[in-house]
């Protein structure tokens, strides 16, 4: 057998075989079942290096993995090692970060909807910036901090009103999002945020959109900061700390342009260059998506009124993408045989919307046999659910030869140990075997 796991291929045929990097996906699937997340650490790695590499050219940088994409423990683990802090947008992904051993002052802390008691568990826990989504937070969060008697580190976040050309569903920089404080309104909640005694206002953050597949709002975007970055200086403000979100896409088919990682880092290099700040990066997909597959067997080939059903054993409760932005996923066949068909592709989930594609043509399969959705990386079993009482899927995660299950599949069982009967309702007599 020759020996896979280059980093640019981690999924790649040996033998007829698809492996990952040196596991034939098979003896995965053999060993913890079907359906099952499966993430390849070269590919992870590889990623993260060239982000960071694209950005070689930054003088002072701070990468904050978007923990949205991926929390899987052994993810942030890895990405702990390549250097990456993380962006997060929840107590819950706190928990995860800290858990992966990041350090707090490497976690900063997004998100619209942070609660005061978020709020004062980060401050206690030492998280190194807030960036702050609207006033009241900034005023909420220096009396938490006052209380304290410390000062929160925070970054303001604005909403530059650019359109990313992205799915509506996952744009946030334009001015009918929830997203920032209003581009012209920035100045001056700056300015009073600045006077706060608990806060150290250090900045500002800007994040328009996710899966861009153009530069050219990311790069509007940039400019608009630079240009409030003068304005608040020209103020009096202290102004050292700008985070740039995240955003980068990825292909997802074959033939979806996407910019180049280097591409990215030119725009950077060249809009920033005279802006004498720390820059902070919060990538999510680019780092995970193409770094994993869901692995799932087929249970059914169904005819069908124009194409035959190809129904799986994952469902859109385990890769939700295709339901929500009618997302494309890849698929192949694990031991493809060369012949090729046209199918819709369908879980077991009782929706219609449980639907992975339609009238694609893929490698020909037959009930038994194991294949894979492609580049679920990110956004992939984070987004996972029990809909239809399915189990929540596990994890498995490849470095080199060997493999380990990274979260357990969660059984129904498990879910059900969870429920509750209430007082008033008698309880249910335990079965007696017959
Ligand atoms: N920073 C902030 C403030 C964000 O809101 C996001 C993503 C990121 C960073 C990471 O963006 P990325 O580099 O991954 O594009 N569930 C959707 C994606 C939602 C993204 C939300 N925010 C999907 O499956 O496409």
């Amino acid at each position: 057998m020759d020996k896979p796991s280059r980093p640019a291929e981690p999924f790649a045929l040996h033998d007829g075989v698809l492996h990952a990097e040196g596991v034939p996906l098979p003896v995965i699937a053999r060993a913890v079942g079907t359906p099952a997340y499966v993430y390849s650490s070269a590919a992870m790695r590889a990623a993260a290096r060239a982000f960071s590499a694209a950005l070689a050219g930054v003088p002072r940088k701070r990468l904050a993995f978007a923990v949205k994409a991926n929390p899987n423990l052994a993810v942030l683990r890895l990405l702990a090692a390549e250097g990456y802090g993380a962006d997060i947008v929840s107590g819950g992904e706190m928990l995860h970060a800290l858990a992966a051993g990041m350090p707090a002052a490497a976690i900063v802390y997004s998100g619209v909807g942070k609660t005061r008691y978020e709020l004062a568990a980060a401050l206690d826990a030492g998280i190194g910036q807030f960036n702050l989504e609207l006033e009241e937070e900034g005023q909420m969060l220096a009396a938490l901090a006052s209380a304290r008697g410390i000062r929160a580190a925070a970054v303001l976040r604005v909403n530059p009103d650019v359109d990313a050309g992205t799915h509506a569903k996952i744009s946030t920089g334009r001015k009918q999002n929830k997203f920032g404080v209003a581009w012209q309104d920035a100045a001056a909640i700056y300015a009073r945020l600045a006077a706060l005694d608990g806060l150290d206002l250090r900045g500002i953050a800007i994040h328009i959109g996710s899966q861009l597949s153009d530069l050219g709002p990311l790069e509007i975007a940039y400019r608009r900061v630079g240009t409030l970055i003068a304005t608040l200086r020209a103020a009096g403000h202290r102004m050292d700390h700008v985070d740039l979100g995240g955003g980068l896409g990825v292909a997802y088919a074959p033939a979806d342009a996407v910019p180049s990682v280097a591409a990215y880092g030119a725009i950077v290099e060249r809009v920033t260059r005279d802006w004498g700040v720390t820059l902070t990066f919060e990538p999510g997909r680019f780092i995970a998506a193409a770094a994993g597959v869901l692995l799932t067997e087929v249970t059914w080939v169904k005819p069908g009124a124009t194409h035959p059903f190809v129904i799986v054993d994952a469902a859109m409760n385990d890769l939700a993408r295709p339901a929500l932005y009618d997302a494309f996923h890849d698929f192949a066949s694990v031991v493809p045989t060369g012949g090729r068909m046209t199918a819709n592709i369908a879980g077991a989930v009782c929706e219609s919307g449980d639907t992975f594609a339609t009238a694609r043509e893929i490698d020909c399969v037959r009930a038994g046999d194991l294949a894979v959705f492609k580049t679920v990386g990110a956004y992939g079993a984070t987004m996972a659910s029990t809909y239809n009482c399915r189990a929540l899927v596990p994890e498995v995660l490849v470095d080199g030869d060997r493999f380990a299950v990274v979260a357990e599949r969660v059984s129904p069982e498990a879910m059900l140990g969870h429920q509750r009967l209430p007082f008033w309702m008698a309880p249910v007599a335990p079965r007696r075997a017959a």
